[in-house]
């Protein structure tokens, strides 16, 4: 049977939260276990250059999100685990879909319209003020992150759907430019019911900062379940689990017996407080094993390089015979 080639690119930038694991970390992990799919994860290193500038900063990051890949169960075995940038075959094909793609596709992405709009809000005069070009044409360097590796499922949230629907354009052009079905047309993976809300009820967000991060100590822990948002319904007064940002969270974690357990302690009227304590305790369960590994990794990060050293030897062993393959058939030499 043919496999389906699952791939996503993981943005490092910075501390990885609850909203990262529960939209993206395990549901990719849990496709990429899955015997009839061969998975592609890689650190999109490159792309945050479009947004961060400190060396420093940027080296943390990346080594931050692949300890917290590994340690939510990424299996390096099964699943090639690399970095963009450690692939330079990607940015021969980043130039060569940019010389088919419409200026006019990326002039619609939304991360650049928003500058935009960012720029006329701020009554600037010029509209592009800090857009880089990198930022603009981002979504060509998403098309040949996937396309290289012929990938046909893509997980996605919803901030990379239209990313993922220019994959698509650029590939057919190219397949019809090209007069030959070289690249496969991806699709996106929907990850349905995956949005976790923050502190505050509203997406759970870096730029929000009203996000629970994955691996703190449990001290800052307990202050951020703390300061979640509630009703001000007093203890005994019964509390409905719709809406309820805490029991939100709470059912992420727990198993079906837990959740209507828990529901019926909200119609019995449980304090806040001890809703709060609950769900403080039901983390700290969840991640300690976890948080062990991830800390493991933290402070042995030769063992992590190590890792994506052996997978971008796995990534490289695919990329350069494809890319061949492609320049050869749209007449460059190799
Ligand atoms: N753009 C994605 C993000 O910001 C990261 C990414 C880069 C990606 N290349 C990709 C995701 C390829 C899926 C496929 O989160």
């Amino acid at each position: 049977m043919k496999k389906e080639i699952l791939l996503t690119g993981i943005k490092p930038t910075g501390e990885p939260h609850l909203g990262n694991y529960i939209g993206a970390i395990r549901p990719s992990l849990e496709i990429a276990q899955k015997s009839n799919f061969l998975s592609y994860l890689f650190v999109a290193d490159y792309h945050s250059l479009t947004s961060l500038s400190d060396s420093k900063e940027i080296q943390e990051s990346i080594r931050c999100v692949a300890a917290t890949w590994l340690a939510c169960g990424l299996n390096p075995k099964k699943t090639v685990f690399y970095c963009q940038s450690d692939v330079p075959e990607l940015f021969e094909l980043n130039w060569i879909l940019s010389c088919i793609t419409p200026k006019g596709l990326m002039n619609r992405a939304h991360s650049y319209k928003a500058k935009l709009d960012q720029n006329k809000e701020m009554g600037r005069k010029d509209m592009d003020d800090g857009v880089n070009v990198g930022l603009y044409s981002y979504p060509v360097l998403m098309a040949a992150d996937i396309l290289l590796f012929s990938a046909n499922q893509v997980p996605v949230g919803e901030d990379q759907t239209q990313h993922l629907e220019m994959t698509r354009d650029i590939a057919q052009k190219f397949n019809r430019i090209y007069k030959k079905d070289l690249l496969t047309i991806p699709k996106a993976l929907f990850q349905k019911e995956k949005i976790v809300l923050g502190l505050d009820g509203r997406k759970m967000s870096k730029s929000y900062q009203n996000y629970i991060p994955l691996f703190c100590d449990n001290k800052r822990l307990r202050k951020l379940v703390m300061k979640i948002k509630t009703d001000s319904s007093p203890p005994g007064e019964p509390k409905s689990v719709k809406d309820c940002l805490v029991f939100g969270i709470y059912k992420h974690f727990a198993n079906n017996q837990e959740v209507s357990e828990l529901e019926k302690e909200y119609q019995k009227g449980i304090s806040w407080g001890e809703a709060k304590e609950r769900l403080f305790e039901k983390l700290e369960r969840f991640f300690k094993d976890k948080k062990n590994i991830y800390e493991h990794y933290r402070n042995n990060f030769s063992e992590v390089d190590k890792i994506l050293q052996e997978g971008k030897e796995k990534a490289r062993d695919v990329a350069i015979p494809f890319l061949k393959e492609i320049k050869k058939w749209i007449g460059i030499n190799d």
